[in-house]
């Protein structure tokens, strides 16, 4: 298993370009199998798990053409399964995703359930109870769902849960609905940038949704969708947000290109209150941390709220700041395993339910961690970024799943890490 070295103390200086969002390019490529004709998706991430649903798409025998970089071209022409094996979904609980995408295009699919989730119980009943509701038979056998529509119907159907809205129950049921019969009116629905991103390649389909990025979303159903040329995946904002934090971390001043402001607002704030002076043109984000870090409170929340996919970075960015931070993490409240390796680093942090008290410390000293999950990994990172002497941090191919290039676009920025590939 690969591992990053990373040595620190550098103030990280200079511009870095944001990908396409890995959490938008999920749903779309999914909802490619909605139609037999090709669809060309642009500004695509080169990720792990992008990887793993090309690798689910085509062993349904679909033919993604990936010559052109950030570019796919998705062939579904000859979909012939409408099943996706354990082996590819045990890999990414995304995978979920073609369940609703299947049902609209056959009225039939066979998916593996997710596994466990080192993050938290992250159960699927709101994607099911949105499948039911439109007409769907679901059965569960040997870790299997077997979901059968004679006929896709529109229905009002309530998505909000425990912590709110799902976003991925609401990307689901809308690849569905999208082709019921009739109106479907989705309240509660998440409102995330990649629930717009979503609608909007549905749109181009042929589609009719309307109200993406609002809490109901109302889709006429249709009966025929067709491909969509060079449709450009929004930026990433969490791979944006934890460049802003890493500069925050390191005390450094560094432009984030080629984001969306408006879907970082929440981020935005946050950091203005840690002490950074942030300056937004047009699409670059200028983030200037070489002034006196203060304390944060932050509560996850969805979006526009402040994402939890972003928490364990800006804790990162907290652990120097004279004071004390609270994170209060409302999404998932066991999402603190960074917490512990954070302290392997000299971090002085608390656990109290779904909270975390970090106080803040003078210095870190790098040691050898863990990485556990996707987001977790990225705070561990910031964290070697900010510790003294040099950090080695196991088991990168958690990040590897969601950033593109990281070591190389922290290099630029002149950060000291490097990658120890493992035979
Ligand atoms: C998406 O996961 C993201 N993944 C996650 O990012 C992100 O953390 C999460 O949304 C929250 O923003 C992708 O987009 C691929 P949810 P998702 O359904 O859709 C509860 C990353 O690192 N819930 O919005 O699975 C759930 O337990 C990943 O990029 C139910 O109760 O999240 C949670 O508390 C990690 N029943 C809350 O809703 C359900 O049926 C929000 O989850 C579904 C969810």
């Amino acid at each position: 298993m690969d591992k990053f070295l990373i040595w620190g103390g550098e103030k990280l200086q200079g511009e870095v370009r944001t990908s396409g969002s890995k959490n938008s390019v999920l749903p779309i490529l999914a909802a490619t199998l909605l139609t037999d004709e090709p669809s060309t998706i642009k500004n695509c991430p080169w990720l792990k798990d992008v990887d793993t649903m090309v690798e689910i798409l085509e062993a349904m025998g679909v033919r993604v053409d990936r010559s052109f970089e950030g570019t796919l071209v998705v062939e579904p022409a000859k979909l012939a399964s409408h099943e996706a094996p354990y082996d590819l979904v045990r890999k990414m609980r995304a995978s979920i995703y073609v369940l609703g995408a299947l049902l609209g295009r056959f009225g039939k699919a066979v998916v593996s359930i997710p596994g466990g989730c080192v993050i938290g119980p992250r159960p699927i009943d709101l994607h099911l109870k949105g499948f039911t509701e439109l007409g769907t038979t679901i059965e569960h056998r040997c870790g299997y769902l077997y979901a059968e529509a004679k006929e896709l119907i529109g229905r009002e159907i309530f998505l909000g849960g425990p912590a709110g809205s799902s976003v991925g129950a609401t990307a689901n049921v809308l690849m569905a609905a999208v082709k019921a019969k009739g109106r479907t009116v989705l309240s509660s629905a998440a409102c995330e940038p990649e629930i717009v991103d979503l609608a909007n390649f549905l749109n181009r389909m042929g589609a009719h949704v309307s109200g993406a990025g609002t809490p109901i979303i109302t889709v006429d159903g249709v009966e025929r969708l067709h491909g969509v040329d060079a449709y450009e995946v929004i930026p990433d904002r969490v791979e944006a947000g934890t460049f802003m934090a890493a500069t925050v971390v390191t005390r450094g001043k560094v432009t984030v290109k080629g984001t969306e402001p408006a879907h970082l607002q929440s981020a935005i704030s946050k950091l203005a209150e840690a002490g950074a002076k942030i300056e937004v043109t047009n699409g670059d984000v200028h983030v200037d941390a070489t002034g006196e870090l203060k304390p944060v409170e932050v509560v996850t929340q969805p979006y526009p709220g402040f994402p939890t996919d972003l928490q364990a970075q800006f804790m990162a960015a907290a652990l120097l700041a004279p004071g004390m931070s609270f994170f209060v993490e409302k999404i998932y409240p066991n999402r603190f395993m960074h917490v512990m390796e954070f302290a392997r680093l000299g971090a002085d942090i608390r656990i109290d339910g779904n909270r975390a008290i970090v106080h803040g410390v003078q210095r870190l000293s790098g040691a050898p961690i863990m990485a556990s999950d996707l987001r977790a990994s990225a705070g561990l990172v910031l964290g070697g970024l900010a510790a003294e002497g040099s950090t080695t941090i196991h088991r990168v191919y958690h990040i590897d799943r969601g950033y593109e290039d990281i070591e190389e676009k922290l290099s630029k920025l002149g950060a000291k890490i490097k990658r120890v590939k493992s035979n």
